[in-house]
Order: C-alpha cells, then sequence, then structure tokens
C-alpha cells in the first residue's frame, strides 16, 4: 500500500509523474479522466484548513470520487476511540485518508492499521502536499509550458526564512535534496532544525545550511521563503517568537539579498507586519496565489498515483 506521510514517499521518477500529470490536470480542467470514479475519501482533520480543505475536496470531485470530511471534534477520535479502531472501521467504508492532525506519529499509525492509503494534509511535523505544490509552481515558471518541470528545479537555492525547527522548514528539508535543490535557513537560535529532522534527513539523503544571519540565508537564492511565526497549536508563545524572528521578517531589503528575478513564496496564511511586509506581499515576484491554486491541480496528481498504485 503506498502512503504519501513524507516528501520521500515517491521517489524522483514518481516526483516527475506527479509534477507531469498536475500539469495536464490543470491544463484540462474539467476535462480529464475520472481515477477516483465509484470512491469516496474520508479526510480526518484535527486543525483549521482553508486550502488544503477545499483543494482536497474540489479535487476529488473533479476526479470522479466524494470528499467526506470529518472534524475530529464531530467524530469518537474527539472522545478517545483509539486510530487504529477509527482506521479499521473507516477502511470498510472508504477508499482512502487524507488526514490533518498534530503527532506525524499519528498519521503513520494510521498508515499501518487501516488498509488504506493515507496522505498527510499537515501535521507538525511536515506538509509534504504544500512543499510539492511549491517546487512545481516554481517549476513552472522556470520550465515554461513546454519544458521538463522537475529539471529546471536543479541547483536552485530556496531560502527558508523564521521558525526553523516546525513543518514547513522541516519539508523543505526533507523536500530540496528530492527535487534537486539546495535549502538554507535562516532562523534564531533556539529554534535550529531538531535533531527528529536532521536524523530523518540524514536516512533520506537530505542536506541543508542552517544559519542565525538571515541576509547569509537569502544571498543568491532563487526563492526566498516563509511561515507564520506561530504555527496552530502555537499560539501561546507568539509574543516571544515575535520578538525572537523580528530579525528574520522577509523585507525588502532583504528580498534584495536574493537574485534579482527570486520568487517569494508563503504556504499561508499570512500575516502582513509579522513574518513579511505588505510591500513584499504586493512585489511582482510573490507567488503566494499561484502556490494556493497550485494546491488543487498536485493534490489531485498524488491522489490519481495513489489510486493507480492501489489498483
Ligand atoms: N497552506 C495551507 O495548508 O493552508 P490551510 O491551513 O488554509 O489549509
Ligand atoms: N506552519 C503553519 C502552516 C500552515 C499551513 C502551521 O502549522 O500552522
Amino acid at each position: 500500500m503506498k502512503h504519501f506521510l513524507k516528501e520521500t514517499d515517491f521517489n524522483r521518477d514518481e516526483v516527475a509523474q506527479v509534477f507531469a500529470l498536475a500539469r495536464r490536470y490543470k491544463r484540462e480542467r474539467g476535462q480529464h479522466e475520472k481515477p477516483l470514479a465509484g470512491q469516496t475519501w474520508a479526510m480526518i482533520f484535527a486543525k483549521s484548513s482553508t486550502r488544503t480543505r477545499v483543494s482536497f475536496e474540489v479535487g476529488i470531485h473533479e476526479l470522479g470520487g466524494n470528499p467526506l470530511f470529518l472534524n475530529t471534534n464531530d467524530i469518537q477520535i474527539g472522545r478517545g476511540e483509539t486510530i487504529s479502531d477509527t482506521a479499521k472501521v473507516l477502511s470498510r467504508f472508504v477508499h482512502g485518508l487524507i488526514v490533518r492532525t498534530f503527532a506525524q506519529t499519528d498519521i503513520e499509525e494510521l498508515a499501518a492499521h487501516g488498509g488504506l492509503p493515507v496522505v498527510n494534509a499537515l501535521t507538525d511535523f511536515l506538509h509534504p502536499c504544500q512543499i510539492y505544490t511549491d517546487a512545481f509552481t516554481a517549476a513552472e515558471r522556470w520550465a515554461g509550458p513546454q519544458g521538463d518541470l522537475l529539471a529546471s528545479l536543479k541547483g536552485r537555492k530556496v531560502a527558508f526564512l523564521g521558525d526553523t525547527c516546525f513543518n514547513m522548514a522541516n519539508s523543505w528539508i526533507l523536500g530540496a535534496n528530492l527535487f534537486g535543490m539546495n535549502v538554507s535557513l535562516g532562523g534564531p537560535a533556539g529554534y535550529e532544525p531538531t535533531k527528529e529532522i536532521r536524523e530523518l534527513a540524514a536516512k533520506t539523503g537530505g542536506t541543508f545550511h542552517y544559519t542565525a544571519d538571515p541576509y547569509e540565508a537569502v544571498a543568491g537564492a532563487d526563492i526566498v521563503y516563509t511561515d507564520v511565526w506561530a504555527s496552530m497549536g502555537q499560539e501561546g508563545e507568539a509574543a516571544e517568537r515575535q520578538r525572537r524572528m523580528m530579525p528574520f521578517q522577509v523585507t525588502k531589503q532583504l528580498f534584495a539579498a536574493a537574485k534579482l528575478d527570486a520568487l517569494f513564496m508563503h504556504c499561508l496564511p499570512a500575516h502582513a507586519g509579522e513574518e513579511v511586509t505588505q510591500e513584499v506581499l504586493d512585489d511582482p515576484r510573490c507567488v503566494i496565489f499561484d502556490e494556493a491554486e497550485n494546491r488543487l491541480h498536485v493534490q489531485k496528481a498524488i491522489l490519481a498515483m495513489l489510486a493507480r498504485n492501489r489498483a
């Protein structure tokens, strides 16, 4: 059974297939085949979501399937039913699970017990659907309509600023090498990449550069990327994080240290005046809404690959 729990669950050949399929689904929207016809995919969400929820619901529908959204407060998981029992029960009804939760180990447990393909729709540890989409969004620009998407990423540098020890930073650490890119992380001391991600990166061939100097991180970058400073579940630490991460705010000056034609990216939601200034969000090199749109096309490709593997 194939799952998509972390970036490296697809090899480079499969990444190339995901990108090619996403490009075709985008071009043929409304006219392509429906590989999820007759299937229901459950979406178990323990955290808020705009982009992920809507892009998966619309995407499953466009692939011919039926999305079933389940907030964990509304199902028995919220009252203590175990994840493994939940997975076993759901496997009698549905064809796949899309899960947004806190612990990465929870989705690994679901994958181990459910007998169904499981997709990581964000955990505290990783957000692989987002990072695949971001790489695709850059590749679309760099490769053009006919060019080799994956090859266009080769040797490109992404600079990730701010919270360098949570899901988005971790996903770049695992994803960059897979896409043939280099990642330089700039964040304050005390928020360095964790032992857990360092160990996983070492196992999966991921390499990265970390610095506490934002200008060193951004120097010569092709992509400047940031994320919120206080993620879902960290609201109580917001003031302290804001104080510590302010030197890593993406300003016009910091962005100017990247290549002249560098892209600005953010997974969203953004907090203008915190991790990024409004001026950078208004810059023509800011591609945040293309990233948001491409969630739909890339996730449809991921689902089609998993469904194909399951058949
Ligand atoms: N970027 C992202 O995953 O957004 P949502 O939290 O709105 O799904
Ligand atoms: N790091 C953020 C990403 C949101 C898409 C969070 O986990 O809240």
